[in-house]
């Protein structure tokens, strides 16, 4: 009697094909009571990704849609979204997915797709970035949340987590460092997420 009714939490659908370590940090902070958000399936395009491990360690449902097993990347995108839609997702969190969707996918779900991206973009898009920073000779790197658009790693920036470039910085050592950032960001960005209208 006169209590606040709950606030419905957003449905997560986050997207893996590895190690699953960003998913971890969603999984420990859906864990805090307050947390606006739960998730609802982890989908894996890879059989033996970590991060189904993770999930079933969780009591997540997970989902494997493998692109091998299709005849191609439309028969993949629909078999991803047919999952989408059996599941009550309100957010696509890809994590560590290591697959380029197409734009008629995004535009079916645009504004609520994000990605996480390990540089501080718009420096230094796709794979190695590590090595890109250093070689650019940047004294900050980090990590990028930002909704995912048609144009790879172009979204618009959610939020932003830095770290300095140490002069004796390898890519393995800068990597650890903006993992620790990752794992504070992901969780971050879903609770902004949570206060606007998706
Ligand atoms: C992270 O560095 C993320 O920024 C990038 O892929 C990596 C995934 O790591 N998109 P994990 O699977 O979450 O451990």
């Amino acid at each position: 009697m006169g209590g606040l009714s709950p606030v419905k939490k957003l449905g997560l659908a986050v997207l893996i094909s590895g190690r699953g370590s960003n998913l971890q940090s969603i999984i420990d902070a859906c864990g805090i009571n307050d947390f606006p958000a739960e998730i609802k399936v982890v989908i894996s395009d890879k059989v033996d990704a970590f991060g189904l491990t993770r999930a079933h360690n969780a009591s997540i449902p997970t989902r494997i849609v493998s692109r091998e097993e299709c005849a191609n990347k439309a028969e993949f995108e629909n078999k991803i979204l047919s999952t989408l839609n059996s599941f009550d997702i309100d957010l696509i969190c890809l994590a560590g997915f290591m697959r380029i969707l197409s734009s008629d996918f995004i535009t079916s779900w645009v504004g609520r797709i994000i990605n996480i991206h390990p540089s501080l973009l718009p420096k230094h898009k796709g794979l190695n970035t590590y090595e890109k920073a250093i070689e650019a000779g940047d004294t900050e790197s980090g990590c990028t949340v930002h909704y995912v658009t048609a144009g790879v790693d172009e979204g618009d920036i959610i939020l932003q987590k830095k770290v300095l470039i140490l002069p004796n910085d390898t890519p393995d050592t800068l990597a650890e460092r903006i993992l620790i950032q990752e794992h504070i960001a992901y969780p971050e960005a879903i609770r902004i997420l949570s206060q606007t209208k998706l």
